[in-house]
C-alpha cells in the first residue's frame, strides 16, 4: 500500500520475533479531519496493527505511515489544552529545579508544538529552541515568539543546530519519542546536539497504564512505539547513554517521563522499582498483551450494545472532545451519526469539521448547553476529572456520561 511500510524488526532491539497481537484497522489518521466537501472523495484508510517484540519487550505498531503523511499539517496545538497548559508549567519548574539549571541554558523542545513548553522555560530565564516539523505549527510558535527550527529531528538536523546555538544542556521531547520511526538516527542526533553534562528528559504514554486501563484509543498511526522502562533501558545502552531517573505522571491516561544523560549512570531507586514492577506486570510475555487484545473487543461488543440500546429507547446522545483518540475508539467501534448526533469540542479551527471515517459533525460546545442531550460519550477521557466538573450543571439537570474503558459505564 502506497505510503505504507511493513516493520521488519524491532525499532529498539532488531530483533525479527514480533508477534502481532492486536488489529485496529484499517482506519483513517486519526488527526485527519474533513471539511463538508471532502466527504464525497475517497479517504485513505490505513492498517493499525499492533506488535510485541519477544526479545526486549518492546511494543509497536506493525506498519508505519510515511510522516510526510502524517505530520505535515497538524492538527493538534498544546496551547489549545488548558490542561497541558498546566503540566508543561510545572514540567519546566521541576526540571529547571532537579537540575538546578542556571538562566541562560540552552533548553531545546523537539516537537515543540506552538512553544507552549518552551515559553515556560523561557519566562524562566532559558535560552529556548524550538524543533518541530509541522509547518504550520512552527509558524505559530515562531509568531508566539519562540526561536523553531522547521525540520524533522535527526541527526541532520542536530548538527546544523548545534553549529549555529551550541549544545544544548536540556532536550526535551515530550509525546514525540513515540512518534519517531527511526530511532537510532534520532538517538544519534541526542548525542550529537546534548552536552556531554547535559540531561535528555522524554515523557511518553506508558504501556502499563494501557494495557491495564485498556486504553487502546491512545493506538493510532502517529504513535508508532509503545514503550516500558525495560526496552528504553535497552536503547539507551546501545548508544552509550543511562536513564537517571524516572517518574509516572497522569497527562494521557498514564505516561512517564524519563531522565537520561550520556555515560554510565546509577539508576535511581525510582526506576529501579519501576522495573520490578514490569517484571511482576509480565511485561516480558505476550499473554500479557493478547489479554488486552480480548479486553479492546469486549469494550467494542459491551459499548456499541449500550448505545444501540440507549438509541432504541429514543435517547439522543452527543460525543464529548474531538480528540485523536475519540476517531480511533469510534471508527473500530463503527460508531457512526446513526447513534450519535455530533461531537463538540472546543477547538475553534475543529468546528464545523468531520471525523475521520465515521464523518460526525463538530460543534462548539455550547450546543451541548443549549440542547442538552440525553447521553454523552466521553471522547477525551483523558480529561475525565475537569470535563465532569466542568459540565456538572448538564449532570444536575439529569445528563449522563458514558465513559468507554476499562469497562464501559454510565455516570
Ligand atoms: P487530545 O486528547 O488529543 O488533547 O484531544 C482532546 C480534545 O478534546 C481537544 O480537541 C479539545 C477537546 N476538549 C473539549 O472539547 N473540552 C474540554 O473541556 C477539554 C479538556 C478538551
Ligand atoms: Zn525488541
Amino acid at each position: 500500500m502506497q505510503g505504507v511500510t511493513e516493520l521488519k524488526y524491532c525499532r529498539v532491539c532488531k530483533s525479527e520475533n514480533l508477534i502481532v497481537f492486536l488489529s485496529l484497522g484499517p482506519i483513517p489518521l486519526s488527526n485527519s479531519f474533513l471539511r463538508k466537501e471532502q466527504l464525497t472523495e475517497p479517504e485513505p484508510f490505513f492498517p493499525l496493527d499492533v506488535c510485541f517484540c519477544s526479545n526486549c519487550g518492546m511494543v509497536q505498531l506493525a506498519q508505519v505511515v510515511a510522516p510526510e503523511i502524517m505530520f505535515k499539517d497538524y492538527a493538534y496545538l498544546t496551547g489549545s489544552s488548558a490542561p497541558m497548559k498546566t503540566h508543561f508549567t510545572e514540567m519546566a519548574e521541576r526540571v529547571i529545579a532537579n537540575l538546578d539549571l542556571p538562566a541562560g541554558s540552552l533548553v531545546a523542545d523537539i516537537g515543540s508544538n506552538d512553544g507552549t513548553l518552551l515559553n515556560q522555560f523561557k519566562q524562566r530565564g532559558m535560552r529556548v529552541l524550538g524543533i518541530e516539523p509541522a509547518t504550520n505549527v512552527a509558524e505559530l510558535a515562531e509568531r508566539n515568539g519562540i526561536d523553531t527550527v522547521n525540520e524533522f529531528f535527526g541527526e541532520k538536523t542536530a548538527q546544523f543546530i548545534s553549529h549555529q546555538k551550541g549544545r544544548a544542556k536540556v532536550i526535551t521531547a515530550t509525546n514525540v519519542f513515540a512518534h519517531v520511526n527511526d530511532l537510532d538516527d534520532f538517538m544519534q542526533g541526542i548525542i550529537t546536539f546534548l552536552d556531554d553534562r547535559g540531561v535528555f528528559v522524554i515523557e511518553v504514554p506508558y504501556l502499563v497504564d494501557m494495557l491495564t486501563r485498556v486504553e487502546f484509543d491512545t493506538i493510532y498511526h502517529e504513535h508508532l512505539s509503545y514503550f516500558s522502562l525495560r526496552p528504553l533501558m535497552a536503547l539507551f545502552k546501545r548508544f552509550e547513554m543511562s536513564i537517571i531517573d524516572v517518574e509516572r505522571i497522569r497527562v494521557h491516561g498514564g505516561s512517564i517521563r524519563v531522565y537520561a544523560g550520556k555515560g554510565k549512570k546509577k539508576l535511581s531507586g525510582a526506576a529501579a522499582d519501576l522495573l520490578k514492577f514490569e517484571s511482576e506486570a509480565r511485561l516480558d510475555d505476550v499473554a500479557t498483551c493478547q489479554e488486552f487484545a480480548e479486553g479492546v473487543n469486549r469494550i467494542k461488543i459491551e459499548l456499541t450494545t449500550l448505545l444501540k440500546e440507549l438509541k432504541a429507547k429514543g435517547h439522543s446522545i452527543a460525543g464529548y472532545g474531538a480528540s485523536a483518540k475519540g476517531n480511533i475508539l469510534l471508527n473500530f467501534c463503527k460508531i457512526g451519526t446513526d447513534i450519535i448526533d455530533y461531537v463538540s469540542d472546543t477547538t475553534p479551527f475543529k468546528q464545523g469539521l468531520y471525523t475521520p471515517g465515521m464523518h460526525i459533525p463538530i460543534a462548539q460546545e455550547t450546543r451541548i448547553h443549549d440542547s442538552p442531550p440525553d447521553y454523552t460519550l466521553l471522547l477525551a477521557w483523558n480529561y475525565a476529572e475537569e470535563i465532569l466538573s466542568k459540565e456538572h450543571r448538564y449532570r444536575q439537570a439529569g445528563g449522563k456520561f458514558i465513559v468507554p474503558s476499562p469497562r464501559p459505564r454510565i455516570i
